[in-house]
């Protein structure tokens, strides 16, 4: 498998690739790759002639400098990982920061037209400019014709492609569902840093977000915020961060019920392990 830390390297290989219906499908990471990962990967290689994943732990969206410390890096096993794949149609970029970002981090500051100022944006300040700033970069790097993203990060997923909206880069993006573990905890790369016990009590996440579908079928929003934060107010391992219900387009959090598509969305804390996950609700 070719594996490269220098953009220079890995766009001069790209460039030798261009046959007519050569199509570049591109998968960014931050490493510690998931049966998640692999399966957009595995979605990329279905619909490209080859697909660049890249592996990088980018600093500018961490607002938590301990989470950004302890966020897993397996690039060996990650690799080993690429290659049960395809060794052949799949390049790996793992790039320094400064093959990156130069010798000076500048974080480009985006108008996401209000997405940024929910949830994660709210919790996690100057996230989404990190996260707007790293795949604009990595897109003209790799010039994909398609990036794949999952709707773990649904929020995430919106923010991108706004950004491409506002930066007219010629990529298309495509949302893949959420890959999870047979109990129902969506899979992320900080799951890894979870004792058994706490991976068995994480089902309560996906059991809420459930319940939260069934329920919204016939109860107040309001109501329903409030029996989730009961939830997690008696359960002695976990801390809610937030519970939202919102319209999936744009975010907003609702009101009163329209006639629209709906998703729920929290965050949680199992001791300093913060995790994520969302529900389309109709
Ligand atoms: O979702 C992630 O892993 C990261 O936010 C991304 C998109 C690779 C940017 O660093």
């Amino acid at each position: 498998m070719r594996v490269y830390t220098s953009k220079a390297e890995l766009s001069a290989f790209i460039s030798k690739q261009s046959t007519p219906s050569f199509s570049l499908g591109f998968v960014p990471t931050m490493g510690a790759l998931h049966t998640g990962h692999l399966s957009l990967v595995n979605t990329a290689l279905a619909e490209n002639t080859l697909v660049v994943v890249s592996i990088f732990v980018n600093p500018t969206q961490f607002d938590n400098p301990n989470d950004l410390n302890t966020y897993p890096q397996t690039l060996t096993e990650d690799i080993q990982l690429l290659e049960t794949l395809s060794k052949s149609t799949i390049l790996v970029y793992a790039p320094t920061i400064e093959d990156v970002y130069g010798s000076k981090i500048k974080v480009e500051h985006f108008d996401f037209g209000g997405l940024e100022s929910q949830m994660e944006g709210k919790f996690r300040k100057g996230h989404f400019d990190g996260v707007g700033t790293i795949v604009k970069c990595l897109f003209e790097i790799v010039k994909p014709n398609k990036a794949y993203f999952g709707e773990k990060d649904f929020q995430q997923l919106q923010i991108i492609k706004k950004m491409v909206q506002i930066t007219q880069l010629p990529v298309t993006i495509v949302g893949c569902p959420i890959e999870r573990e047979p109990n129902g905890l969506a899979m992320s790369s900080r799951n890894s840093r979870l004792s058994d016990e706490e991976k068995k009590s994480a089902a309560l996440i996906y059991k809420t977000l459930q319940s939260v579908k069934e329920k919204f079928k016939s109860k107040k929003h309001s109501d329903i915020s409030y029996w989730v934060t009961t939830e997690f107010s008696n359960h002695p391992l976990f801390e809610l961060e937030y519970f939202q219900i919102s319209e999936s387009k744009n975010l907003v959090p609702i009101q009163q019920k329209k006639q629209t598509k709906y998703r729920a969305f929290i965050a949680v804390f199992v001791g300093d392990v913060r995790l994520i996950d969302n529900i389309a609700l109709n």
